[in-house]
């Protein structure tokens, strides 16, 4: 039997995401009371990363150590994936000595070839096209400080990248209404967006996105892989900012959030994502309780 693999948001139900986000808040609970939890003993987990990565590595590393298994970190620099070894052949031979394997890479279809030839489960920790992992942690974040977001209207700023597929792909799971506020030229995939048309919604207007929103999130205009076009960027972008006046239109209790890393006066301005009420920091840290849930599920259920 092939193994459950975590590419997309979409690898997981409705109903098996909102139950990993209780338990993320569970183990998140337990971490806190320093309760022992150790259901990954002598498991291993390979960490593959063709880009740079702080939370995301950092978060799987300390959450395997916490559940009594080991990570070890691979990067093409100092491994044969970088001198061109065959992915499949990779998939066969690292898949064969560990229980689960985390990759971060360009082409999606590479983690997805990676998947088909891996006898053990493999995450997306960021593609190109999405960022799953980031997701868990967000709408973590949300459900700890206002509960349920379906229903509610959530507000994408900026590039439509990997980080707002994957948003597109939660507002299907969780039935919110997603509105993507980005400049000509930068829309998100033409394919996802006509297969969520029930609920995304794309437009140039910032403002009247903004009005009444429960959720706004933004990201680097550049992502990763992308730096050569930062300047052209810095001008397409300009009026797609989260300032304290876009902040202003949306709910009272509206919530802001990045991914991070953050560029300051770019994509936010400080006073919001440094406000004392900001949970961008919170939204990090779920990262660790989040994938912790996600391994737990994909490798002890
Ligand atoms: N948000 C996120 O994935 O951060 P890193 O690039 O630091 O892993
Ligand atoms: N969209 C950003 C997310 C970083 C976590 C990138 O891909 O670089």
């Amino acid at each position: 039997m092939s193994p459950r693999h975590f590419l997309t948001l979409t690898d997981l139900t409705s109903d098996e995401l909102k139950q990993l986000l209780s338990r993320a808040i569970e183990l998140k609970k337990m971490h806190r009371d320093g309760t022992q939890y150790q259901p990954l003993k002598n498991r291993v987990m390979a960490m593959i990363f063709e880009k740079s990565s702080t939370r995301t590595r950092v978060s799987f590393e300390a959450g395997m150590a916490q559940f009594g298994g080991h990570a070890l970190f691979l990067s093409p620099r100092d491994s044969q994936l970088g001198r061109g070894e065959p992915i499949e052949d990779s998939a066969r031979v690292i898949s064969s000595m560990v229980d689960v394997v985390m990759i971060r890479t360009f082409e999606h279809e590479k983690v997805a070839r990676f998947a088909e030839y891996s006898s053990v489960p493999v995450i997306n920790a960021l593609t190109d096209d999405f960022h799953p992992c980031q997701l868990l942690a967000d709408m973590q974040t949300y459900l700890e400080h206002r509960g349920s977001i379906q229903g509610k209207k959530v507000v994408w700023v900026g590039d439509g990248n990997n980080m707002c597929h994957s948003y597109m792909n939660a507002a299907h799971l969780l039935d919110f209404q997603l509105v993507v506020a980005c400049p000509k030229g930068y829309e998100p995939n033409t394919e996802l967006t006509a297969k969520y048309a029930d609920r995304v919604t794309i437009t140039q207007d910032v403002q009247a996105a903004a009005t009444d929103a429960d959720l706004i999130v933004t990201d680097v205009f550049a992502s990763m892989g992308q730096e050569d076009e930062q300047d052209a960027r810095l001008q397409d972008f300009d009026g797609f900012q989260v300032n304290k006046e876009l902040m202003a239109l949306a709910h009272d209790d509206a919530l802001f959030m990045h991914c991070l890393p953050a560029h300051r006066g770019e994509e936010v301005t400080a006073d919001v994502i440094d406000a004392a009420d900001s949970v961008v920091w919170d939204e990090a840290e779920n990262r660790l309780h989040a994938q912790k849930a996600l391994l737990e599920f994909l490798l002890c259920s």
